[in-house]
């Protein structure tokens, strides 16, 4: 189907919802109440999201946030809220009847925020060509768009073309676990319900770093729909465009702490617990971001780690049973892989099946960040417990 066609259909189709009142997509966690006090109904009520981008902590005061597919503006005004008057917010939409909504309401939202103006501007424009300056945005929201358009790749370059470096963008989206059959990618109407162009979590988070964004990481994540066996997720994802200047900094050397034994960064550079790794300014400006930072002990000389250190941070396996249970653990990511002390490993993205012995680890303070644990058995499994160990090809 030519790339044309599916973009107007989305188009028409996001059109019609907001003129027959139709209600669309998925879940999100709004605390309306809050909102209501600025933002008025009309806008509320077409909010056809699937998180909440610029809820979570994401934006600061004076920045200037992008979000694409802004739709009626739920989310740039809150980002409007959160940056305050001298922050700017941009929102891009390529649906006409989405940006009347979106300007009709500017004016009135900046008065209830008592801004002397607007902070907010609309534009019309596509994801995959933004009409915005290169290098101007620090934080690019987008909430249940990217799975509508047809060219991702391009949207990702686009994205980190607008970032500023230093940059970062967080977006809420639908994403499958497993490649969408054609016969439902062919499904015009399926593409506005967003189905027919969800990619898998690895193809999303590996577009998003092959147009150059790192640190690239799962911060929420639920189960959405099951649809011919195919489970589509709602997922927001956080990552980063490393700023150009160097840091000065006396930092040469990393040592993994743990909790994995053994992880490779998006660069493919790799890091065993507890040996001192000589690193480079960009992956010092890198490892100190919030994904990695408790990962790792930066360092001038080189410092190694064993476990009778408190910085060493090692969760050996459990002594529990091995049942399995239709479990499956997917790592968030930033590593791309990632290795655990019972010889796993787990690449980002990738649900891995894993028993009950394996669970008990990954529900550890230092592993539960790290991952999404999800059950795909239909009905209750009722194994024995099994013997199992690496060497055998089982789990742990
Ligand atoms: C599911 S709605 C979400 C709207 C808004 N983000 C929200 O949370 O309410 C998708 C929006 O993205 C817009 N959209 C879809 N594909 C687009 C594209 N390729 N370029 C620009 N906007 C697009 C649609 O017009 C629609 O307003």
């Amino acid at each position: 189907m030519p790339t044309d066609v599916i973009t107007q259909k989305v188009s028409d189709r996001y059109a019609k919802a907001v003129s027959t009142g139709e209600q669309m997509c998925c879940p999100t966690s709004y605390d309306m109440g809050h909102l209501k006090t600025f933002i008025p109904e009309e806008v509320l009520k077409i909010s056809y999201g699937c998180g909440t981008p610029a809820g979570l902590k994401t934006v600061q005061a004076g920045e200037t946030v992008l979000d694409i597919g802004s739709g009626g503006g739920i989310d740039c005004f809150e980002a409007s809220r959160l940056v305050g008057p001298t922050g700017h917010v941009i929102g891009i939409d390529m649906t006409d009847t989405m940006l009347e909504i979106a300007h009709r309401n500017a004016a009135r939202v900046a008065a209830n925020l008592g801004y002397p103006a607007s902070n907010v501007e609309f534009h019309k424009g596509l994801a995959d060509a933004i009409p915005v300056e290169d290098d101007t945005i620090d934080l690019i929201i987008s909430n249940c768009v990217i799975n509508l358009t047809p060219d991702k790749r391009k949207v990702f370059q686009e994205m980190y073309r607008v970032a500023k470096p230093g940059g970062r963008f967080t977006i809420s989206d639908i994403v499958s676990d497993q490649t969408v059959p054609q016969y439902l990618v062919h499904d015009t109407q399926k593409w506005g319900d967003c189905l027919s162009g969800a990619v898998t979590l690895t193809d999303y988070m590996n577009g998003m770093t092959a147009a150059g964004f790192l640190g690239i990481h799962l911060v929420k994540f639920s189960p959405w729909r099951v649809i011919d066996g195919i489970h589509f997720f709602s997922v927001t994802l956080t990552g980063y465009k490393l700023p150009l200047a160097p840091t000065a900094s006396l930092i040469r050397y990393a040592t993994l702490r743990g909790p994995f034994s053994r992880v490779v960064d998006e660069r493919g550079r790799k890091y065993q617990r507890g040996v001192p790794q000589p690193i480079s300014t960009d992956d010092v400006k890198l490892l100190s971001h919030p994904p990695f930072a408790d990962h790792f002990l930066l360092t001038a000389d080189p410092v190694v780690l064993d476990d009778h250190d408190p910085r060493w941070t090692a969760v050996f396996p459990a002594q529990a049973p091995c049942t399995w249970r239709g479990h499956y653990a997917l790592l968030a990511g930033p590593f791309v892989e990632a290795s655990d002390d019972d010889r796993h490993i787990y690449r980002r993205g990738e649900p891995l099946e894993i028993c009950s012995k394996t669970l008990v680890v990954l529900e550890t303070k230092g592993y539960k960040p790290h991952f999404v644990v999800l059950n795909r058995a239909g009905d209750r499994v009722s194994g024995e417990a099994v013997t199992c160990s690496p060497s055998e090809g089982g789990c742990c």
